[in-house]
C-alpha cells in the first residue's frame, strides 16, 4: 500500500518568528508530529515574546534553539548542523521583516542563518498585516523568494488581529499541514498535462432557474490538487461551485454541459491524459426562455434532449489520451460501474456511492480497470486522489509503455 499521507519519518525544522500568529505554531506542532514528522524549533528573538519556549519543547521534546551562540551545541555550529540533518525548514510564521531579511541573504540570528546556510528546501508560511502584505516591498521580497525556488504557503485572507480584514493571514495549521504534505508528495506525473472536468453543470430552463444537482466539486478539485502535487500541469473545466480553486495552470469556469464540451474539444488534443470528474447533466429542456417563465395555474410539461456524452467523445477520438471516468452510483455500484466501465471503452473507472459521497469531505471508491477492482476504504477526499492519483501513474505509464512498443515494433 502506497503511504500518501504521512509524513512518518520526515524530519522538519520549524521556524517561528514573531508575529501573533506564532501561538498557532503549537498546534501546527502537535499536527506534524501526529503525523509522525519529527519536529526541531528554532525561534527567534521577538517569537520568544509572543510564544514561550518551554511550550514547543513540551510538544516535540526537544531542546528549542534561539541563540546563534549557543554554547550547549558541542562544536557551536547550530546554524550549519540543524539544516544538515532536516528534509525541510519550515517557517511559520514568517513575519516581512524575516522574509525580507531571507530576500536579501541577511544572516544575523540563529534562524535566518540557517536559511542561508541550509542544504534543504525551504518553505514559508507568511504572516502579516494586510497593508504589509500589500506593501510593494513585501511583494518584491515574496517575488524573489518564490524566483530563489522556495515555496511560499498562503497568506490566507480573512481577519485579523489587529482588527482590519484582508490578505496576510498564516494559513490554519491544518492547512500547512496539507500543505507540507502535498510539498512531499513524489512527482510521479512529472510535466504531464492532465485536463480535468468537476463540479455540476447548470442547465437553462429559462433567465433564472434551471437544471442541476448538487455536485459541490470537492472530488474534481481534490483530484486537480493531487495531478498538481504529482508534478502535472493541470487544465480544470469546472461547472458552477464556490471557490477556492486550486492553483492550476489554466482554470475554465462554464455553466452547461454544451459549455464543458466545447472547452474540453478545444483543450484535449494538448493532453496526455483526461480525468471526467464532473457531474455532467445528461439532459438540458429543449427550449431555453430568455426572459422569466411566468407562474400560471396551467401543468407545464418541459422536454428535456440528451446532452452531448464528453467522456466517450474523448475516449473514441482516434489519438485518445489516457482517459478516466467516475461513475456515481445509488444501487450496484460495482456492477453498473464496471458496465461503463466497458461501453465507454475506459481503462479504469472511480466508482463510488452517490448518496454517501456528494456534498461530504470523505469518500469510499472502487477503481475498475483491466486487473479488477482495487477497493479504498472510507477516508478524506483529498487522501482518495492522491491515491487515484499514484494508481492512474502506474497504469498510464504501464499503458504508454505498450503503446509506445507498438509504435516502434
Ligand atoms: O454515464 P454516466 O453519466 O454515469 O458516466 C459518468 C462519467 O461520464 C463521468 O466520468 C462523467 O464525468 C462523464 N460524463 C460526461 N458527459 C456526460 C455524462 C457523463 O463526460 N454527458
Amino acid at each position: 500500500m502506497i503511504q500518501v499521507n504521512s509524513l512518518t519519518g520526515k524530519r522538519l525544522l520549524l521556524g517561528i518568528t514573531g508575529g501573533i500568529a506564532a501561538y498557532k505554531a503549537a498546534e501546527l506542532v502537535r499536527l506534524l508530529m501526529q503525523e509522525g514528522a519529527e519536529v526541531q524549533v528554532v525561534m527567534t528573538e521577538s517569537a520568544c515574546r509572543f510564544i514561550g519556549t518551554a511550550t514547543l519543547q513540551g510538544l516535540t521534546g526537544r531542546q528549542v534553539f534561539t541563540e546563534l551562540w549557543d554554547t550547549g551545541v558541542l562544536n557551536g555550529m547550530a546554524h550549519i548542523n540543524l539544516s544538515r540533518e532536516a528534509d525541510a525548514l519550515l517557517i511559520a510564521p514568517a513575519s516581512a521583516d524575516f522574509i525580507a531579511k531571507i530576500a536579501h541573504g541577511l544572516a544575523d540570528d540563529l534562524l535566518s542563518t540557517l536559511c542561508l546556510a541550509r542544504n534543504c528546501p525551504l518553505l514559508i508560511a507568511p504572516a502579516m498585516n494586510v497593508q504589509m502584505w500589500k506593501n510593494v516591498a513585501t511583494q518584491r521580497n515574496v517575488a524573489t523568494l518564490r524566483q530563489d525556488g522556495m515555496t511560499v504557503l498562503g497568506p490566507g485572507s480573512g481577519y485579523q488581529a489587529c482588527g482590519e480584514t484582508g490578505a496576510g493571514r498564516m494559513l490554519e495549521p491544518e492547512d500547512l499541514l496539507d500543505r507540507v504534505r502535498s510539498f512531499f508528495q513524489p512527482k510521479y506525473l512529472e510535466d504531464k498535462q492532465i485536463l480535468i472536468t468537476a463540479g455540476p453543470t447548470f442547465e437553462a430552463l429559462d433567465a433564472v432557474r434551471g437544471l442541476t444537482n448538487p455536485s459541490s466539486g470537492k472530488t474534481g478539485m481534490a483530484i486537480a490538487q493531487a495531478a498538481l502535487e504529482a508534478g502535472a500541469r493541470v487544465t480544470l473545466v469546472c461547472g458552477p461551485v464556490c471557490p477556492p480553486f486550486p492553483a492550476v495552470d489554466k482554470l475554465i469556469r462554464i455553466i452547461s454541459a454544451s459549455e464543458m464540451f466545447t472547452a474540453v474539444k478545444s483543450e484535449v488534443e494538448s493532453h496526455d491524459i483526461f480525468i471526467s470528474v464532473a457531474a455532467v447533466a445528461d439532459y438540458r429542456p429543449a427550449e431555453c426562455h430568455s426572459s422569466k417563465l411566468k407562474k400560471t395555474a396551467a401543468e407545464i410539461t418541459l422536454t428535456l434532449v440528451p446532452n452531448p456524452d464528453i467522456l466517450q467523445y474523448v475516449a473514441n477520438l482516434p489519438n485518445p489520451p489516457f482517459c478516466v471516468g467516475f461513475a456515481a452510483e445509488t444501487e450496484a455500484v460495482e456492477q453498473y460501474a464496471a458496465e461503463k466501465r466497458k461501453r465507454k471503452k475506459l481503462p479504469l473507472i472511480v466508482a463510488n456511492d452517490a448518496v454517501e459521497t456528494i456534498g461530504s469531505n470523505e469518500s469510499s471508491l472502487i477503481l475498475l480497470d483491466d486487473e479488477g477492482a482495487h477497493y479504498l476504504p472510507k477516508a478524506d477526499k483529498n487522501i482518495q486522489a492522491r491515491l487515484v492519483m499514484v494508481h492512474i501513474a502506474r497504469l498510464y505509464n504501464k499503458h504508454k509503455g505498450c503503446t509506445h512498443h507498438n509504435e516502434t515494433s
